[in-house]
C-alpha cells in the first residue's frame, strides 16, 4: 500500500492510504480542491499542477519534454512543478507529499 498526501492551497491535507495509478485521477477521486484535470490527462491543460516536496523530487523525476513545454507557459510554475497526470503512483513513492497549486 502506498500513502499519498495532497496539501491544498488552503492548507488542507488529503491523504489516500492505498494510492496506485495516475496522480491526477487519484486527486479527482478524492475531490482534492484545485485539481481539475480538464484535458483528461493528455498533458494539454495544466489544470492538474502540483509542486513536489523537495525531498521527493529525485524519486518522482523531472517533467517530460511535452510537460516541460506546457509548464514553461505558466507564470506560477517553478523547478518543483509537475503535472500530476504525468505521475504514476507506485509503491516506490509510498509517503509522497505534493502541494496543489492551481496555475
Ligand atoms: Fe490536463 Fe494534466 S489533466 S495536463
Amino acid at each position: 500500500m502506498a500513502k499519498l498526501t495532497f496539501v491544498t492551497e488552503s492548507g488542507e491535507e488529503i491523504t489516500e492510504n492505498d494510492a496506485t495509478g495516475n496522480l491526477m485521477e487519484i486527486a479527482r477521486q478524492n475531490d482534492v480542491d484545485g485539481i481539475i484535470g480538464a484535458c483528461g490527462g493528455v498533458c494539454s491543460c495544466a489544470t492538474c499542477h502540483v509542486r513536489v516536496k523537495p525531498e521527493w523530487m529525485e524519486r518522482v523525476g523531472r517533467p517530460g519534454e511535452d510537460e516541460q513545454d506546457l509548464l514553461e507557459l505558466e507564470d506560477r510554475a517553478d523547478e518543483r512543478s509537475r503535472l500530476s497526470c504525468q505521475i504514476e503512483m507506485t509503491e516506490e513513492l509510498d509517503g509522497l507529499v505534493v502541494e496543489v497549486t492551481p496555475l
